[in-house]
């Protein structure tokens, strides 16, 4: 079976988050279930310099406002890459995929995946390639457009699976865009791509696409409802029969203690004492007291509201007096970051804040920690929490999406029968963070108990066989079904 992945990130290529991380690694965890994929993104600058026997393998004139060329090559993993080279759309200089260098949304990010999805629907169609997949797996609204492509094309098109990695993302811009995007003037109906007045690249997806899924079994059914469906819930109940919801795997290759190259010492389960050079290391590097005898929590996030960690913020003066330490990594709203400085001024040795994005770093804080916070507000999967379980480093989570479907609580009945891997809180608010935090410290103080813990999160299956499996089962019923909206 071949596949066609079409995203705006991919690990190691270009990565703001964990979409980035399911893209890299999700086609090389199907390929040893003999599913041949491709994954089409743009040309931003420096990527096409990280593939080996990259070469152009099609010219593509008039590319919504100049020429472009679609460039193939591969990844140093192996994964088979398409990339969409058209230098007036993605060769700028910014912050990242999306932003420009004043850090707001460039405001050509309708033509910028809009091309990206229209190519994605040629390559489907067949019209750029001798290579046509059986299926393209679209991911997040900048892809979503394909499905409108497709729909539009009027002749037979491959079936099409669009992943919601996070529905507050929708992809809205103004309804007079339209025909710069070469759809037609009927797209923008209610039961079509128009969202309240303007259009939105993910509804199209949601309308045309065969089937849709999401990051974990709770979040799908959490978006079906007024409160988590950020204004989709009641097109998603509509289409709630073609929903699935699939937790994501972690890179093994990527994230294992036992071989990751970044850290002060490897470990395993079995070798656990040497995790504790790893949390000195840390100590050092980040200008903490250098203890074992106190827990040391990290966060690896973005630093958004989703993302809960205000409530982090207003329970520190807690987790303070009984003298843990905080370590985080973080960018993104400008009063998160300059609370958490603030922190660090105010606990010298005690919090230590970088703020910024620094991939190796985000191994050491998994290595060297005690446990990682994860309070956020809603979590389609996550992915922090699962590179926590696996490098022994405790999950402290909000009961929401894919963090209640991967984490264990350590309540009275999972210890005694020896399956805790984390501790879980809900309602998500602050006071609750804050019991969950001391009910971790309370363990943290029982050595041993705390250390059978970690054995066990480090054993638990987090790879991505599992969902590799859900993907195919997915795919061959695709192939095999008419489940095909009208
Ligand atoms: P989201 O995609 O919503 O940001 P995930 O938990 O799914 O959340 O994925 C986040 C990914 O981005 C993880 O791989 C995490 O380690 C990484 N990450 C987030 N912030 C940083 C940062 N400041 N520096 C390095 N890596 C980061
Ligand atoms: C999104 C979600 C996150 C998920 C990731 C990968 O960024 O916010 O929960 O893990 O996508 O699917």
């Amino acid at each position: 079976m071949k596949a066609l992945f079409v995203t705006s990130e991919c690990y190691p290529l270009v990565k703001t988050g964990g979409l980035a991380d399911v893209v890299g690694a999700l086609p090389l965890a199907l390929a040893a279930t003999g599913v041949e994929a491709k994954v089409l993104l743009p040309a931003y600058p420096g990527v096409r310099e990280q593939l080996r026997g990259s070469r152009k393998v099609a010219s593509l004139p008039g590319m919504f406002g100049g020429d472009a060329a679609l460039v193939g090559g591969t990844t140093a993993d192996g994964l088979a890459v398409l990339l969409l080279d058209a230098p007036h759309l993605y060769a700028r200089k910014g912050g990242g995929p999306y932003l420009g260098p004043d850090g707001h949304d460039w405001p050509d990010n309708h033509l910028r995946f809009g091309a990206l999805s229209w190519v994605g629907a040629q390559v489907a169609l067949g019209r750029v390639l001798s290579w046509r997949p059986d299926l393209v797996h679209l991911h997040d609204w900048q892809a979503a457009l394909t499905a409108a492509y497709l729909h539009f094309a009027k002749e037979p098109a491959p079936p099409s699976l669009l992943t919601i990695h996070n529905l507050a993302f929708q992809g809205v811009f103004g309804a007079d865009l339209l025909p710069a995007l070469r759809l037609p003037a009927s797209a923008l109906a209610v039961d079509g791509m128009e969202y309240w007045g303007s259009l939105s690249f993910l509804k199209a997806g949601v309308q045309w696409c065969d089937h849709l899924s999401t990051v974990s079994p709770t979040y799908a059914r959490e978006i079906l409802t007024p409160d988590q469906g950020m204004g989709f819930d009641g097109l998603l109940r509509v289409r709630s029969h073609h929903l699935t919801g699939i937790v994501n795997g972690i890179d093994d290759r990527v994230w294992n203690p036992a071989t990751d190259t970044h850290l002060a010492a490897s470990y395993s389960a079995r070798r656990l004492p040497a995790k504790a050079t790893n949390k000195a290391a840390l100590q050092v590097e980040l200008g903490l007291h250098v203890r074992v005898d106190v827990p040391l929590f990290c966060v690896v996030s973005r630093l958004t509201t989703q993302k809960g960690l205000d409530m982090l913020l207003a329970e520190l003066p807690g987790l303070m007096a009984r003298g843990a330490q905080l370590a985080v990594l973080g960018a993104g709203e400008a009063w998160m970051e300059a609370d958490f400085r603030a922190a660090a001024r105010q606990y010298p040795g005690q919090v230590a804040v970088v703020v910024g994005y620094d991939e190796p770093l985000s191994h050491r804080l998994q290595a060297g920690s005690d446990a990682i916070v994860v309070p956020s507000r809603f979590e389609p999967c996550g992915l922090t929490q699962l590179y926590g379980l696996r490098y022994g480093t405790l999950p402290v989570v909000a009961r929401v999406g894919g963090l209640a479907d991967t984490v264990i609580d350590a309540n009275e009945a999972a210890l005694r029968d020896g399956v805790a891997t984390g501790f879980q809180f809900s309602p998500v608010e602050a006071a609750q963070l804050g019991v969950a935090l001391h009910r971790a410290c309370d363990l943290f103080a029982d050595t041993l108990a705390w250390q059978r813990m970690q054995k066990r999160a480090m054993t638990r299956e987090v790879g991505w066989g599992v969902a590799a499996g859900g993907y195919l089962t997915l795919y061959e019923r695709l192939l095999a079904s008419t489940e095909r909206p009208a």
